[in-house]
């Protein structure tokens, strides 16, 4: 059985790219930081519904496909930021090594010691916030993030419109699986949390680079400029947070955003068939 999920493989390039890539130097610093996560992120996410996948009963071939298409296309997006993250390093922003073990480490524990019903509740709660973050692209930000950038403003907009498409798959894995209210907000409040704390040390590490020459009257520019972006997605995001406390909530019944399709249509003309089936 195929699934709705349509696996796309666009080809970024990032040499000529400016990775203050937005008039924001702050929204640009943000945005490369979290690029760093991703391929510890994702890879983990593809490990935890693998092994769901195995739980799943035979009456549902339909979920079985839906997993596949999520693990090929979260495969593409962390492969791709990888692509980008060496493009980061050859220009001097590196993340502490030991950033990254931590952060591999913690989630490796997870897997040993957590349940299958909180893992994949993790996941749903990760999705959530991917599917609030492609509302806030497309919906809210599109001055910020826009195409043909020299291919970063494209890497969010196919990641995160993805991200869009791929929205219900964890949390249906999770229904599926456990379904208990309490335990996906238990996942949903705990991923939140976890991945806050590793994003938000990249973030900061980031900018500290960037203003790492600053004056300190720049250097107070740059803290207001950043606070400011950062108000503006914190209203767009926390009233979208509190909608998944509700007990029947469900990230299926979100309406594509405007240009959403148009972008994946865009996308998908310009993925090389063979890697996209990969
Ligand atoms: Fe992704
Ligand atoms: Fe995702």
């Amino acid at each position: 059985m195929a699934s709705d999920l349509k696996v796309r493989w666009p080809q970024f390039k990032f040499e000529k790219a400016d990775l203050i890539w937005e008039e924001n130097p702050e929204v640009s610093m943000e945005w490369n930081a979290m690029s760093t996560s991703a391929p510890i992120v994702e890879p983990w996410l593809n490990r935890v519904m693998t092994r769901c996948r195995k739980e799943i009963h035979e009456s549902r071939p339909d979920l079985k496909a839906d997993i596949d298409d999520f693990v090929r296309q979260e495969s593409n997006h962390y492969r791709m930021h990888e692509s980008f993250n060496v493009f980061l390093e050859q220009q001097g922003y590196t993340i502490p090594k030991h950033f990254d073990e931590e952060f591999e480490a913690e989630l490796r524990d997870l897997l040993k010691t957590k349940s299958i019903a909180f893992l994949s509740a993790y996941c749903a709660g990760f999705e959530n916030y991917t599917l609030f973050s492609s509302q806030f692209l497309f919906e809210d930000a599109r001055d910020l993030f826009k195409e043909g950038d020299g291919g970063i403003g494209d890497l969010w907009l196919w990641h995160f419109a993805e991200e869009y498409e791929h929205r219900k798959v964890c949390h249906d894995v999770y229904a599926h699986i456990a379904g208990n209210y309490f335990t996906r907000v238990y996942g949903l409040v705990y991923s939140f949390w976890h991945l806050s704390k590793h994003v938000n040390r990249r973030i900061k590490h980031f900018l500290e680079l960037y203003r790492a020459s600053m004056t300190p009257e720049q250097r107070q520019a740059s803290e207001q400029r950043h606070k400011a972006y950062q108000r503006r997605y914190l209203k767009f995001f926390v009233p979208r947070m509190l909608q998944i406390l509700i007990p029947y909530y469900d990230p299926g019944k979100a309406p594509p955003s405007p240009g959403l399709e148009e972008a994946l249509g865009r996308y998908t003309a310009m993925s090389e068939p063979a890697a996209a089936a990969a």
